[in-house]
């Protein structure tokens, strides 16, 4: 287990009861990202994706789940990164992102939204680059981004 001992939180494998609190911390995060309000599916998309053994979440004592990822392992993709905004600049991400590149066989890759340019910094921050734009043809705005 990862265990920030300053910060007093710790990360552990995902578990099914973890996903209600969860989807609570993505819908709070959607509150600062309208250009996501249409994506309808998004919710479906996480409810896969938070399965054993490819999610993560970090946990503090009195507060619970503060933060998750959820990764696909066989390309090393992390398909969701989601903090509490009562948490961050805390190093729950910095954390989470590394328990995933332990599990994982190479560097890591994301796609960010181009809008999204808190997260784009905290990936600047941690030292991950920019790989691809978006196409014309893709239907988000995106950037492919690379773990050091
Ligand atoms: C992006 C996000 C995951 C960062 O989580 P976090 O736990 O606050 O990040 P950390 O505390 O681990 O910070 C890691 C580094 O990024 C920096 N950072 C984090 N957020 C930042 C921001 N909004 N602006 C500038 N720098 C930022 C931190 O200062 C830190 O750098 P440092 O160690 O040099 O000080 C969080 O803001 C979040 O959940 N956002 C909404 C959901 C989202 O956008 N997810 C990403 C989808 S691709």
């Amino acid at each position: 287990m990862y265990k920030h001992a300053g910060a007093g939180w710790s990360i552990r494998p995902f578990t099914a009861e973890d996903a209600g609190a969860c989807l609570a911390i993505f819908r709070d995060c959607l509150t600062d990202m309208p250009w996501r309000a249409r994506n309808r599916g998004q919710y479906l998309i996480l409810r896969r994706a938070l399965a054993p053994p490819n999610a993560w979440v970090a946990v503090e004592p009195e507060a619970g789940v503060i933060g998750f990822l959820t990764i696909q392992s066989v390309q090393d993709y992390i398909d969701h990164l989601f903090v509490d905004p009562d948490w961050r600049f805390c190093g729950v991400a910095r954390g989470l992102l590394e328990v995933a590149r332990q599990s994982a066989t190479g560097a890591l890759s994301l796609d960010v939204d181009e809008e999204n340019l808190g997260a784009r910094r905290a990936y600047e921050a941690l030292g991950w680059q920019v790989v691809a734009n978006s196409t014309a043809a893709s239907k988000a705005r995106q950037m492919r981004l690379v773990s050091p």
